[in-house]
């Protein structure tokens, strides 16, 4: 069976897949099991609807390879209980029908009944992300800020929303001069991150589209007692690293850098499970960005051997972040 094919087939619950799975005598569509404790990470998948703005943008592969990915993680079984994108949803300028595209992608995900939690990168808007996901307002636990939790029975992530506001208008229309690079958050979520943090009683991951270097949060997740990892996008390269509170002392949060779900560097996603005791995130990369205009040219050695370069590597994270014990 074509294994894209497949994948429409358990997320509409047809009747092939049902009897695949061995549920042909039931009447009830097969619904394949959701693993709570398992997440889908994807990130910058950057998609582009040459329609509507920017038609000669040559780039467009982003649209193909994120429905892709998302066809991988259909094929899981039992599938990831939550998927989750860490931001740049658009190719540029955060226009609606970019987040369309997303949306339509990510489409056979919740027709399984994965749930989706969704921040924004720096090329995004929030109004027309509004306009798209119309429920998410309900979710966002800073006001005017795509920040929201997740809780796993192991541990909870918290995604920050690090989108640089063009002007100060932080609903603004998107416009076609480009987007800030860097990031940034505003006093009320940095207040409402130290409140939150400094009450965890259990395994916290905060995630975010940029670095926690660049945002300035630093400080906040290594002194707190139950934050374990920070997991971001925006580089579009696997990369594992911590943070740290200064060179003489013990204490760390071991970080992770997604690769992109679409668009230049590693092209894949990441699986993030949660045990009791640690959790592990898995990237599985399907390739390297390769521009369209190369496509029908060989690939240097050096590309090839890109292109798998980081799939497979893992990330651990333990839950033992003790006192300073060895500060200096
Ligand atoms: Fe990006």
């Amino acid at each position: 069976m074509d294994l894209t094919r497949r994948g429409f087939l358990v997320g509409s619950g047809g009747l092939a897949a049902a009897g695949a799975l061995g549920a042909a005598r039931s009447d009830k569509p097969a619904v394949a099991a959701l693993d709570p404790n398992l997440m889908a990470f994807f990130s910058d998948v950057h998609q582009h609807d040459g329609k509507a703005h920017w038609p000669d943008w040559p780039y467009t592969q982003a649209n193909a390879v994120f429905p892709e990915l998302v066809a991988e993680v259909m094929r899981l079984r039992p599938l990831p209980a939550n998927a989750v994108v860490f931001g740049d949803f658009s190719t540029s300028f955060g226009w609606e029908e970019d987040f369309r595209l997303a949306a339509a992608a990510l489409k056979p995900l919740t027709d399984a009944g994965v749930a989706l939690t969704l921040t924004m990168g720096n090329h995004d808007n929030r109004a027309a992300f509004m306009r798209v996901f119309p429920d998410y307002s309900a979710r966002c636990l800073v006001p005017g800020r795509i920040v929201s939790k997740v809780s796993t029975p192991n541990a909870d992530l918290i995604m920050l929303d690090t989108l640089k506001s063009r002007d100060g208008k932080d609903w603004a229309e998107p416009t076609d001069e480009g987007s800030h690079v860097e990031g940034t958050i505003d006093a009320a979520q940095r207040k409402w991150l130290r409140e939150t943090l400094s009450s965890a009683t259990r395994p916290v991951f905060v995630g975010a589209h940029h670095r926690a270097q660049e945002v300035g949060i630093v400080p906040e997740l290594v002194a707190a007692p139950t934050v374990y990892g920070y997991i971001f996008g925006h580089e579009h390269i696997w990369a594992d690293g911590f943070l740290h509170d200064g060179y003489a002392n013990s204490r760390t949060v071991q970080t992770a850098t997604l690769p992109s779900g679409g668009f230049w560097g590693d092209i894949g996603y990441a699986l993030f499970r949660t045990f009791p005791d640690r959790a592990e995130l898995t990237v599985r990369q399907t390739d390297f960005w390769f521009n369209r205009r190369w496509m029908e040219k060989p690939r240097p050695k050096n590309w090839r051997e890109r292109a798998r370069m980081h799939d497979g590597n893992k990330v651990v994270f333990w839950y033992d972040k003790p006192s300073n014990f060895y500060r200096g």
